[in-house]
């Protein structure tokens, strides 16, 4: 007599079949309840599910009502919910898992090798640096601490006529600015340079400087979410009061200037030990309307002017 075989194994627990609506509603859900950190490109639990949902499933700008009442594969449903799962357990930012970032409205390549872009500077560049240079006499910009190379190819885009210099001490990131530059097509505008601050670069001097530098100091660090501790240290820490890179930026960028150059440099909450240590800077504090702050100009001029206090 033959006998009839039976599993005892427990399928494979899939998720029941839901229309794209339902499931970007169900990511929400759990994304919210797990009470994530945002700020890394996303600032709520809806836009981190639509990044990831989106990225499983290939879609691009505004969903229809059709798109919405389709009902995705199974594989995709279950490739969705891993991220979800990741991004909740490891705590990796969404962007981290899509790879994909926007910066001045372009898209970047990015990875655990180099920062999130996000860095208000990007409002900057939109407006070609206005008033504070005349766009039509912007030759060459500096880019100290490029990371992703987000803010060197904005300025390479922004500045059609610019040369662009892109310094980091880091050649992961540096491998990852490549990454970016190739799809840019700026290989021959935009020179990719690894260098300890200004410590590679000799020639004409810029008519930009700008930076992001790291500026978190130690207490500040020990006290982030834990989204941060997939970003490199390095591009986030800058010694005890978070003042190290800054100091170096301001002593050095005026040799690196021309006479109407200027420097930017975002300091974030390290603004008040700025503001603090430089009491008598001239420092302009830029605004930004969408939001975000702790970003200084100073003009070749002034740097003049105040080189003497260093
Ligand atoms: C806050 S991240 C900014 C990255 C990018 N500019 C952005 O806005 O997304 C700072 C960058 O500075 C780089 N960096 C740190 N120390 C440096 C140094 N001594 N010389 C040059 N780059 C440095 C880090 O590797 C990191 O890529």
């Amino acid at each position: 007599m033959a006998t009839k075989q039976v599993s005892h194994s427990r399928p494979a627990r899939r998720p029941t079949s839901r229309t794209l609506l339902e499931i970007l509603r169900h990511c929400t859900r759990r994304l919210a309840a797990a009470r994530l950190h945002y700020g890394h490109g996303t600032d709520n639990a809806g836009d981190d599910a639509a990044a990831l949902v989106f990225h499983v499933l290939g879609l691009e700008g505004e969903l229809t009502e059709r798109d919405l009442a389709r009902r995705p594969a199974q594989q995709d449903q279950l490739a969705i919910d891993a991220l979800v799962t990741r991004r909740i357990k490891e705590r990796v930012p969404a962007v981290y898992l899509t790879h994909r970032i926007w910066f001045c409205g372009l898209p970047m390549y990015v990875d655990e090798r180099a920062l999130i872009p996000r860095s208000p500077i990007a409002e900057l560049i939109e407006a070609r640096f206005q008033p504070w240079v005349d766009p039509a006499k912007v030759r060459r910009i500096l880019d100290v601490g490029t990371g992703s190379g987000c803010i060197a190819i904005a300025c390479a885009l922004a500045f059609p006529k610019a040369k662009v210099d892109a310094v980091d001490i880091s050649p992961d990131a540096l491998d990852v600015a490549r990454i970016n530059r190739k799809a840019y097509g700026l290989t021959r505008r935009l020179r990719l340079v690894e260098s300890d601050y200004f410590s590679a670069l000799q020639g004409p001097p810029y008519d930009i400087i700008v930076s992001n530098p790291p500026y978190v100091g130690t207490s500040e660090f020990k006290g982030l979410p834990a989204e941060y501790a997939h970003e490199p240290e390095g591009a986030l820490r800058a010694g005890r009061d978070g003042m190290d890179a800054v100091k170096v930026l301001l002593r050095e960028a005026l040799r690196f200037l021309t006479p109407q150059g200027i420097l930017v440099v975002e300091v974030g909450n390290t603004e008040t030990t700025v503001r603090r240590q430089f009491r008598n800077w001239p420092f302009i504090w830029l605004e930004f309307e969408r939001g975000g702050g702790g970003v200084f100009l100073l003009s070749a001029a002034d740097l003049q002017k105040m080189a003497k206090d260093l």
